[in-house]
């Protein structure tokens, strides 16, 4: 049932170009709006949206917070993300017109799931993003938009967390569509553009033989550090955590900005440090920026593994490792950015002889609080 893989891992990882297609399917019409049948919250109830918190665990919160750089930017309407374990304890501020995401892979998270019955206790309206038909969460929410991502078996999310991410892109873009907030020419560009990043998260794929060679490499290392800045800071934690879960190193993401405000004492000599670069087209400051945090941690002798899009020669000086991924608007850049930090924690918990689908102290769906 591991389709000739040696761990559910590998197959689920191979699977995500499918995933994230069938997630997709059906949402998209000819004319490139969208069309989210499942979505059983009235327009009009939409339009009042004034505030959009998302709640959610773990990987499933990295998609959550990915999700408010789209939700803000197309929608313009403010959108909070918050670890569902925290959410009810701090009284957060909820009423009817507050929309509620709930991102779960599984369904039966009980953090997930407490959060979503405090927001629908507060009056506001409840939309799941989940995996698992007719699990919980989705039966005790008002909306449910499932990612359709197949079984995910191995421990550590990988193709829940691609498709949880497009169908975040599908929600703030249908809130876009039906508030009529910035509907221009960019929302249909991306709508295009999301329509190929199955074919690019297929040709990142083939390239990730290099990258199971540096993890290799790197299985008697102590310590990995991830930075990004913007959409790149939470796939770098996505990074971290996948590390931490499979391969029981300490791990640590940070915003790159806050390397200078003190995670900087952490670099030494031949540290290995993973570093997200946005694509240079667009938002160019935020692209030249990255750079010098670079060039910063690579003087104090970090060994810098650097993620970069094709056709950016600006890094290649400061990368003492190399990987590319296809040119992608920023937003949408998670989507192939995280795929070779899935391969690369996936090869160093192998290299490390850990149990990879399995991984110790874990359990595939949280049911406890
Ligand atoms: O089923 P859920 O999406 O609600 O699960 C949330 C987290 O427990 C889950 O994403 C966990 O962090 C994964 N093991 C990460 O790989």
């Amino acid at each position: 049932e591991k389709g000739g893989y040696d761990y559910f891992m590998l197959k689920e990882i191979a699977e995500q170009p499918k995933a994230v297609a069938d997630t997709l399917l059906g949402r998209i019409d000819p004319s490139g709006s969208l069309t989210l049948d499942e979505v059983r919250i009235s327009p009009s109830e939409l339009r009042e949206v004034d505030k959009v918190v998302i709640v959610a665990c773990g990987t499933a919160f990295h998609a959550g917070l990915i999700a408010k750089y789209a939700i803000e930017h197309w929608t313009r309407i403010p959108c909070e993300v918050e670890l569902a374990s925290e959410f009810r304890y701090r009284d957060p501020i909820l009423d009817g017109r507050s929309l509620v995401i709930a991102i779960s892979q599984s369904g039966e998270t009980m953090d997930t799931l407490m959060a979503l019955r405090h927001a629908r206790e507060q009056g506001s309206k409840v939309l799941a993003i989940c995996n698992t038909n007719g699990s919980t969460i989705p039966r005790e929410s008002d909306a449910v938009l499932y990612t359709h991502a197949g079984p995910e078996v191995a421990v550590a999310s990988t193709k829940a967390f691609l498709t949880q991410l497009v169908a975040c892109y599908l929600v703030a873009l249908y809130l876009g569509q039906v508030r009529g907030t910035k509907w221009g020419d960019e929302v249909h560009a991306v709508i295009k553009d999301l329509s190929r990043i199955s074919d690019e998260v297929e040709r990142v794929l083939e390239t990730m033989e290099p990258v199971r060679a540096l993890a290799r490499t790197l299985a008697a290392k102590n310590t990995v550090l991830f930075l990004g800045r913007h959409v790149g800071y939470p796939v770098a934690l996505e990074g971290a955590l996948k590390l931490k879960e499979l391969a029981y190193m300490h791990a640590e993401g940070f915003a790159a900005g806050e390397l200078k405000h003190g995670p900087i004492a952490l670099i030494e000599e031949d540290l290995p440090v993973v570093v997200v670069v946005p694509s240079p087209r667009g938002r160019s400051l935020l692209h030249d920026k990255i750079v010098s945090n670079i060039q910063e941690i690579r003087a104090r002798g970090a060994r810098t593994i650097v993620i970069a899009e094709e056709g950016d020669e600006t890094v290649v000086p400061y990368a003492d490792h190399l990987i590319r991924i296809p040119a992608t608007p920023t937003l949408l850049q998670p989507l192939v950015a995280t795929v070779p930090l899935q391969v690369f924690a996936c090869e160093l918990a192998t290299a490390r002889g850990n149990e990879v689908d399995q991984p110790r102290n874990l359990a595939k769906s949280v049911t406890v609080e």
